[in-house]
């Protein structure tokens, strides 16, 4: 069931997502090299908890049995690392790494939830085109986050604009629905067929989420039971963020 949010959720909702904007903000300030992502995750919690938030991916349970709780405030995935890579104290950023962060913050009982990828100084050509195409691939989707689309409509513009660019979608995780929960319906893919899926209406809150891979799209587990990473070892970016559907366009409410 897609719920549809009241005015009075949608309110606690953008409170949460100006939380993530804000965290996305300092990582930008603080990424660059020598820094570790253990780091990067104590400065995370500490925005998100100055300003009445809660980490919400902290002690996130795994699907899979016998996997643990994720550990962190952030997710903090890098060059190969597609998604879902826990910080680390003896991880450290280097010049040109690739770099997503993923984070979920919690306050009065409601979700928001972003991710971008910054390069660490410079990177290579390829890196930026990565990047900047991961990005442009969100707003080519929610050209379509508006009433009289389906949620198809949305993965397949993400799609088709990522394969017109020569990289791959990953096809194994998907964006969301979001609010009291930080994963609700719909299953929002990045890719599909158009005119397909849910339709979509105002007052709907949707996590929107291209996760984009230089080389093949196929992906491995690691060890730990979270960190996922390309299978050819090519780079991998993500963009994401909460967005709110409206009778026209859709507002972006991870971005200040
Ligand atoms: N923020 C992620 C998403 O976009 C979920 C992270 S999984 C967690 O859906 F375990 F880290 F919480
Ligand atoms: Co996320």
């Amino acid at each position: 069931m897609i719920e549809i949010k009241s005015n009075r959720e949608i309110e606690l909702i953008k409170e949460a997502c100006k939380i993530v904007a804000l965290v996305h903000k300092k990582m930008e300030e603080v990424i660059k090299p020598g820094i570790s992502t253990g780091e990067l995750d104590k400065i995370a919690e500490k925005v998100i908890r100055e300003n009445g938030g809660i980490p919400a991916q902290k002690g996130y349970p795994s699907y899979q049995k016998g996997v643990p709780d994720f550990p962190s405030t952030i997710c903090a995935s890098i060059n190969d690392e597609v998604i879902h890579g826990i910080p680390s104290n003896r991880v450290h950023l280097k010049e040109g790494d690739v770099i997503s962060i993923d984070l979920v913050a919690l306050k009065n009982g409601y979700n928001g939830d972003a991710a971008r990828t910054f390069i660490v100084g410079k990177g290579s050509k390829e890196a930026e085109k990565l990047v900047d195409i991961t990005q442009k691939a969100f707003f080519e989707g929610i050209k379509y986050a508006k009433p009289g689309y389906r949620i198809g409509d949305i993965s397949h513009a993400i799609g088709e604009f990522v394969k017109k660019n020569g990289f791959s979608v990953v096809r194994e995780f998907q964006g969301h629905g979001i609010g009291r929960e930080m994963h609700e319906d719909p299953g929002i893919p990045n890719y599909g067929k158009a005119g397909t899926g849910p339709r979509i209406e105002k007052g709907m809150t949707l996590a929107i989420e291209p996760m984009v891979i230089a080389g093949k799209p196929d992906i491995l587990e690691l060890d730990d039971g979270w960190t996922i990473v390309t299978e050819d070892g090519s780079l991998s970016a993500h963009y994401e963020n909460t967005i709110l559907v409206t009778e026209n366009e859709p507002k972006v409410l991870t971005i200040l």
